[in-house]
């Protein structure tokens, strides 16, 4: 497997976090500081951040994602955001799957693929999140997990469109707790992940695949972890809300 081939991505995912003039702040304490990246950079916002922040990213190398969308293009769905929302806006990114989304808020894998479904029809580029809770991971079964969760997410997305997905291995048991998985845990599940995309598509699909970590990743443990084989880069929580945090990662991606 050729890491060469993949481009790095090192995405910030801002959760619950910033009011659209915070978010001004952000973006902009952000920008100067990654404007020279060699890798992909993106920032995954609250949706009523959005506007602010697509217009700051503006002519940028800044990438501009949300954090969720929902699988009908409009209709009675109260609350709810639609990928096309989002692509008529100009979103270029959207995650998908993100743990807090399937432990608080019901997520499934089978809404899970709804989701990548209709994000990839309205043109946007997936980040689909999957990882093992710790109990899974002491009970054995990551491995089959992550693979589950990979495959039935990816039902239904062709060769083709698979380009335009990045998939972020994150276990739960490190987000946000400070506990990262070692660079050797990440970089076996990560290569799990790309060999099941291997059995789904084929080699080349997955070679080209970016695969991320996320967890607790931050400017000391970022550059050990990048260096894995199968490591493409990083979905990025509390330290993605530190402009000069979010930057050093950005660098040691590169
Ligand atoms: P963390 O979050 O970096 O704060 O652990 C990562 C994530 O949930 O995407």
């Amino acid at each position: 497997m050729n890491k060469a081939k993949r481009k790095a991505v090192i995405a910030g995912n801002w959760k619950m976090n910033k009011t659209p003039a915070e978010a001004k702040t952000l973006i902009e304490g952000i920008k100067p500081l990654v404007k020279d990246a060699g890798c992909g950079v993106v920032c995954c916002v609250p949706y009523v951040d959005l506007s602010v922040v697509l217009e700051a990213a503006k002519g940028t190398n800044i990438g501009v994602g949300a954090e969720n969308c929902h699988w009908e293009k409009s209709g009675a769905y109260t609350g709810e955001i639609s990928a096309e929302m989002l692509a008529s806006m100009g979103v270029q990114y959207v995650i998908i799957g993100h743990s807090e989304r399937r432990q608080y808020f019901g997520e499934t894998n089978e809404t899970v693929n709804k989701r990548v479904r209709a994000a990839l029809d309205a043109g946007l580029n997936v980040i689909l999140c999957v990882g093992e809770s710790l109990a899974q991971r002491e009970q054995g079964i990551t491995s089959e997990l992550v693979a589950l969760q990979t495959k039935i997410a990816l039902g239904g997305v062709s060769k083709d469109e698979l380009k335009r997905v990045i998939i972020a291995y994150e276990p739960i048991w490190a987000i946000g707790t400070g506990k990262t998985a070692t660079s050797a845990q990440a970089n076996e599940v990560c290569k799990t992940i790309r060999e099941t995309v291997a059995s789904i598509y084929d080699a080349d699909a997955a070679e080209a695949l970016t695969i991320q970590y996320g967890g607790s990743m931050k400017p000391g443990n970022a550059p050990e972890l990048l260096a894995q084989p199968d490591v493409d880069g990083g979905l990025i929580g509390g330290a993605s809300l530190k402009p000069d945090d979010f930057a050093a990662i950005v660098k040691a991606a590169d």
